[in-house]
């Protein structure tokens, strides 16, 4: 399955030490507040996983099902899943895989603010800052990465690829 790959942009390794990074700092940010943090499927799954368990503070955890891509074009229009989580009174931490567009952590973050959250912060394992189309400044980024198609620890194509351990760029011919 990695003869997909054209570059690797973060190992295992790397990965591991940002997630504890972020995890130690929301531990920091977040004692005694009772955040919820709220995962967007499917593409948090691994990294919520890893960094839930590098906070080290009281936390409850919510997920939402969103999607916006269709094959590596971001469609602009957000659609959600099933039910959304009880929000109201409570400081949220959104989790999601890449920030690229924005739109779809922006009209999620807006949709928290207008049903009565405390606070709504946004933690992305990565940023493609060249992809942005909103404006919108997450509070926790793992790292950056190059306005090209990744996937791989959450992020897929299609479905595929999510379950590769490192982030890597795409190859071109997969989808072209
Ligand atoms: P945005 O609304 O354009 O910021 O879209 C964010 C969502 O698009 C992410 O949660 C991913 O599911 C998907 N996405 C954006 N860039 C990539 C990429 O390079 N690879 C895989 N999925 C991506
Ligand atoms: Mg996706």
């Amino acid at each position: 399955m990695q003869d997909v790959i054209e570059s690797i942009c973060f190992s295992e390794e790397e990965i591991s030490k940002i997630v504890s990074r972020l995890g130690e700092k929301i531990t920091k940010d977040y004692d005694g507040l009772d955040p919820i943090v709220i995962g967007l499927l499917k593409g948090c799954v691994p990294f919520m996983t890893d960094l839930v368990r590098k906070i080290d503070t009281e936390i409850t955890l919510g997920y939402m099902k969103v999607s916006s891509y269709s094959g590596t074009e971001s469609t602009g229009t957000i659609k959600i899943d099933g039910s959304i989580p009880d929000i109201k009174g409570r400081h949220v931490i959104i989790v999601d895989d890449i920030l690229d567009t924005g739109r779809t952590l922006n009209a999620i973050k807006n949709l928290f603010k207008d049903s009565g959250a405390l606070s709504v912060e946004i933690c992305v394992l990565l940023d493609k800052p060249e992809g942005r189309k909103v404006n919108i400044t997450p509070k926790y980024v793992g790292g950056l990465v190059p306005n090209a198609f990744v996937v791989g620890y959450g992020l897929d194509y299609n479905e595929h690829y999510r379950n590769l351990p490192f982030i890597g760029v795409l190859k071109k011919e997969i989808y072209s």
